[in-house]
C-alpha cells in the first residue's frame, strides 16, 4: 500500500511516500525550487503544492499516481476557518485573521484535491484526506519513534488554531489530552522576536545563537508582561504586546528598546533579550512537559513542531525534564507533517501495526557516480577519481582545508547530517571566522555544529541520556571542561556544542571519514555545516559545483570524485591570524582564548580562572563600562 503525505498550508512544503508503513522517500520543496522554506507563509499561497517533491516521491517509489492508495494533507481548512476570525485583535485588512483573508485561505486550500488531480493527470479526489495539523506533527514523531507507549508534545506557531498539543500514543492510536490555541504561541513569540531583533521571519536560529552571549535575567521583568506562565504548565501570551498579525513593534519598543534594523549593529541588550527569551522558553516547555507527565504517567516522550528545533531548550529538557526517554524526529518543523500525514492514515485510521522506526534522515534524492562524472565533465571541472573518499576527505580536513562533502541520499529536515555538508577541522580557532565570512556569509556570532562518532560522544559532551534523536543534530550539550580547549571551532560562547552523533549502521561513509579524522588527529569529530551559501541546502551536483566555485571552499568530494578549487579561505585565515581584521567577540572567546592553533593569544588566559565558557560569559557581564566599547581582549588584559 502506498500513501502520499503532503504539506503546503504555510511554509516548508514537502512530500513523503510510504510503502506498507515504511518511508520510501521524503523531501522538502525548497531543495528543488531553491527558495528558503519552500515558500513564504502567505494567505494567498496554500495551494502552491510541492510539485517537484511529489514527482520525486512517486519516482522513488517507482509507481504511477494511479497506484497511490491514500493521500494525506497536513491541514484541516474548515477547522481553521471556524476559529481564526473570532479573535479580537488588530489585523491587516485581507490578511490573517480577517474574514475575507481567512475565507480566501480556506478556499485556496480546498482547491488542492482538484489541483493535485490536474497535476498528476489522475483523479485522486476520492483518496484525499484532510488531517489536523497537530495530529500530523504528533503522528510524525510518535508513529516512527522507538516507543510503543509515549506522551506526545507538539509546539509550533499555529496549526489551524492550536499552537500547543498534548496527547498520548499507544501502539497505533493517538489520544488528544490538552491544547493551547492562538495567540498563546511559543513559536510565534520567537517569530515576533526574530523580526524585532532585525533577523526577519526565519531568524530564530540567529536569536538562539545570540542568546548564548546574553544575560537571561536582564529583561525577565518586562518579558513577563508579554508572557505569563504558571507552574502547572499553562501559559498565556498578551496579544496587546505581541501584535503578532501587525508589522508594528510599538509595544515591544516600549518594553525593550528600539526595534533593530536588519543592518544595524548588534548590541549587548539584543543578546540579553535573546537570552531572556531562551530562558523563558526553557521554563515554559519544562512546565508543559511536567503537565504532560502528570496527565499520562508515561516514561517516554515524543516531540515535534517548530519549537522542537530549539536545540538549547531540547538539551535543557534532557537534563531537567520529567521523562526518561525522548524522541524528536529529524524534521519537527512543518516539513515533517507530510510524514505525519502518511502515518496518521497508516496507523491511526487504517489500524495497521507499528513496525518502522525513523532512525535515519537520509531519505532524499541521490546521484550515482556515473551521473556525477557526466556532470563534472559537462561543467568542465578539474577532478580525479578516488578509491577511498572518506580517507581523502579526512586528510584534507586535518590539513586545514574546507571540504564540501556530497554523498548518498540528501537529508530530510533542516540539518545537513553528513551527506550534503561542508566540513572543517574543529581544532582550528580561525574556522568560525573563515566559514562565516567566506563561505556562509552570515553573522560572526553564529556557532558551528560537530559530527561526532556515536561511541565517543559521551567522552566529549555532557549528554544526560542516550537518544536516537542525537543523530539529528537537535541538542546543544555542554562540552566537557577538560575538552573545551581542544575543539574551539565548534564550542559556542556558552560552552555548548550542537552535536550530531554518527553511527556506523546509519551512515558508514560519513562514519568512516570521522573515524579516519580521529585516527589522524585524536579528535573523533569534524565541524559540520550545511552545504549551502545563503540558499537552501544544495541538492544536485551542479549546485554543489556552483557553491564551491563562489569561493571559500577548497575541495569537493562527491561520490568517488575529488574536485579542487582555489579556496579563498586561506586568505581569510591569514587575515584572521594576523590580527588584521576586527575580530568579533565570539572569535576571541572561542578562538583565541584556549586554542591550540592560535598560540599567540594564549597569554590572554594567564591568571584567569575560568572553569567553563559559561563563567567567561558571566564575567563579561560584570564589566563596569560601556559594553559597546569593550572587547573581550581589552577585558582580559585588564584582568592581568
Ligand atoms: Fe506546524
Amino acid at each position: 500500500m502506498h500513501i502520499l503525505g503532503i504539506n503546503s498550508a504555510y511554509h516548508e512544503p514537502s512530500a513523503c511516500i510510504t510503502r506498507d508503513g515504511a518511508i520510501v522517500a521524503a523531501v522538502e520543496e525548497e531543495r528543488f525550487n531553491r527558495v528558503r522554506h519552500g515558500k513564504p507563509s502567505l494567505i494567498n499561497n496554500p495551494h502552491h503544492l510541492p510539485v517537484e517533491s511529489i514527482r520525486y516521491c512517486l519516482a522513488a517509489a517507482s509507481i504511477s499516481p494511479a497506484q497511490l492508495d491514500h493521500i494525506g494533507f497536513s491541514f484541516n481548512p474548515p477547522k481553521r476557518l471556524a476559529k481564526n476570525v473570532r479573535i479580537r485583535e488588530k489585523v491587516n485588512p485581507g490578511d490573517w485573521g480577517s474574514k475575507e483573508g481567512e475565507q480566501l485561505f480556506h478556499d485556496l486550500l480546498m482547491s488542492n484535491p482538484e489541483r493535485l488531480s490536474h497535476l498528476l493527470n489522475e483523479d485522486i479526489t476520492g483518496k484525499f484526506k484532510w488531517i489536523d495539523h497537530h495530529l500530523c506533527h504528533a503522528a510524525s514523531t510518535f508513529f516512527v519513534s522507538p516507543f510503543d507507549n509515549a506522551a506526545i508534545l507538539t509546539t509550533d506557531g499555529i496549526g489551524e488554531f492550536t499552537s500547543t498539543w498534548m496527547g498520548h500514543g499507544h501502539g497505533n492510536r493517538l489520544t488528544r489530552l490538552w491544547e493551547r490555541g492562538y495567540p498563546h504561541s511559543v513559536g510565534f513569540l520567537w517569530t515576533k522576536m526574530s523580526r524585532f531583533l532585525g533577523f526577519g521571519e526565519y531568524g530564530q536560529w540567529k536569536v538562539m545563537g545570540l542568546g548564548g552571549y546574553g544575560d537571561p535575567n536582564r529583561f525577565m521583568k518586562p518579558m513577563h508582561k508579554v508572557v505569563h506562565y504558571a507552574p502547572d504548565g499553562n501559559y498565556w501570551v498578551n496579544k496587546r504586546y505581541m501584535q503578532f498579525r501587525l508589522d508594528s513593534h510599538s509595544e515591544f519598543e516600549k518594553l525593550f528598546g528600539p526595534c533593530r534594523g536588519a543592518d544595524a549593529p548588534i548590541e549587548d541588550w539584543h543578546a540579553d533579550l535573546a537570552a531572556t527569551l531562551q530562558s523563558m522558553t526553557n521554563s515554559i516547555v519544562l512546565g508543559l512537559e511536567r503537565r504532560l507527565h502528570r496527565l499520562t504517567g508515561a516514561q517516554n516522550l515524543c516531540r515535534a513542531g517548530g519549537v522542537a528545533l530549539n536545540c538549547v531548550t531540547n538539551a535543557f529538557l534532557e537534563e531537567h525534564g520529567p521523562f526518561k526517554r525522548t524522541f524528536v524526529m529529524p524534521a519537527p518543523n512543518d516539513g515533517g507533517t507530510s510524514v505525519g500525514a502518511c502515518y496518521y492514515i497508516w496507523n491511526h485510521l487504517l489500524g495497521k501495526p507499528r513496525g518502522y522506526v525513523l532512525d535515519s534522515a537520509l531519505l532524499g534524492p541521490s546521484c550515482d557516480d556515473k551521473a556525477v562524472e557526466l556532470i563534472l565533465k559537462k561543467q568542465q571541472a578539474v577532478f580525479n577519481r578516488i578509491e577511498h573518499p572518506e580517507q581523502l576527505a579526512a586528510r584534507l580536513v586535518a590539513d586545514g582545508n574546507v571540504v564540501a562533502w556530497y554523498q548518498g541520499r540528501m537529508e530530510f529536515g533542516p540539518r545537513a547530517l553528513g551527506d550534503r555538508s561542508i566540513l572543517a577541522d574543529p581544532r582550528r580557532a580561525d574556522m568560525p571566522f573563515v566559514l562565516n565570512t567566506k563561505v556562509k556569509h552570515r553573522e560572526h556570532f553564529r556557532p558551528f555544529a560537530a559530527s561526532v562518532l556515536e561511541e565517543a560522544a559521551g567522552h566529549w559532551f555532557d549528554i544526560p541520556r542516550p537518544s536516537l534523536s542525537n543523530r539529528f543534530m537537535l541538542y546543544a550539550y555542554p562540552v566537557k571542561a577538560e575538552k573545551m580547549g581542544l575543539i574551539p571551532a565548534v564550542t559556542h560562547i556558552d560552552g555548548t556544542c550542537r552535536i550530531q552523533c554518527v553511527s556506523l549502521d546509519e551512515n558508514p561513509s560519513y562514519y568512516g571519514l570521522i573515524e579516519e579524522f580521529g585516527r589522524l588527529t585524536g579528535i573523533p569529530m569534524v565541524l559540520n555545516t550545511s552545504f549551502n551559501e545563503t540558499e537552501p541546502i544544495i541538492c544536485s551536483p551542479e549546485e554543489a559545483l556552483n557553491t564551491c566555485r563562489r569561493g571559500g571552499i577548497d575541495h569537493l568530494v562527491i561520490g568517488h570524485f575529488w574536485v579542487r578549487f582555489k579556496g579563498a579561505h586561506k586568505r581569510a585565515a591569514q587575515v584572521y591570524n594576523s590580527g588584521g581584521s576586527k575580530r568579533p567577540l565570539r572569535d576571541l572567546v572561542v578562538g583565541a582564548v584556549q586554542s591550540q592553533t592560535a598560540p599567540k593569544h594564549h597569554h590572554l588566559l594567564d591568571g584567569i580562572d575560568y572553569e567553563s565558557r559559561r563563567q567567561l560569559t558571566r564575567a563579561r557581564r560584570e564589566l563596569p563600562v560601556d559594553p559597546d566599547k569593550v572587547t573581550l581582549e581589552r577585558f582580559l588584559l585588564s584582568r592581568r
